[in-house]
């Protein structure tokens, strides 16, 4: 059982999430691996794949969306989980919850969940553009990251591979 763990990260808090749900993977015994959504190639053989993106001003990244759509066909072969990384804080609002993209990632991809995971910020990486949005919607400075919620994610998916 083959697993690949995508992801798209500016800043590294999605790349932890990967990594950490590909551990976990192997962990339950799955041969999983986590891969950033721009480094190309083929995605080889695959059993199933999990697919993360950080959100951006209620958008996931491109790098996340172009692997979505280069990858449609293979894709749909497999079990496809997805997650966003994105609220900052501890209790997620509304407009925060979903990437405007979703509808349009389900209809092609028909994943088996969509899960969104606190994510993390550190201010001191931000480019000055980022900190004044940063500023502007007034969001907290932390990593939030949940990884119990992450690591029981990643087990329910282990749990399902190969029903
Ligand atoms: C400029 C900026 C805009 C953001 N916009 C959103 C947003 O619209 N929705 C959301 O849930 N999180 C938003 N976030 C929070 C990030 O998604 C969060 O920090 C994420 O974990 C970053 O992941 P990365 O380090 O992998 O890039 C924003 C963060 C920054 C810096």
């Amino acid at each position: 059982m083959r697993v690949l763990v995508v992801y798209a990260s500016k800043h590294g808090a999605t790349e932890g999430i990967a990594t950490f749900v590909a551990e976990r993977l192997r962990k339950g015994g799955v041969d999983a691996q986590a891969r950033a959504a721009d480094e190309g190639g083929e995605l080889g053989e695959v059993d199933a794949v999990v697919l993360g993106s950080a959100v951006y001003a209620g958008s996931w990244l491109k790098e996340a969306l172009e692997f979505a759509h280069r990858h449609s066909e293979e894709l749909a072969r497999v079990p496809v989980w997805l997650f966003s990384s994105g609220p900052l804080g501890t209790e997620i609002q509304d407009a925060q919850t979903q990437p405007k993209q979703l509808d349009e990632l389900q209809r092609t991809l028909h994943p088996k969940d969509h899960r969104v995971f606190f994510g993390a910020l550190d201010r001191d990486e931000l480019g000055f553009a980022e900190r004044m949005m940063v500023k502007a919607v007034k969001a907290p400075d932390g990593d939030f990251r949940d990884w119990d919620a992450i690591g029981g994610w990643a087990d329910a998916i282990a749990g399902q591979l190969g029903d």
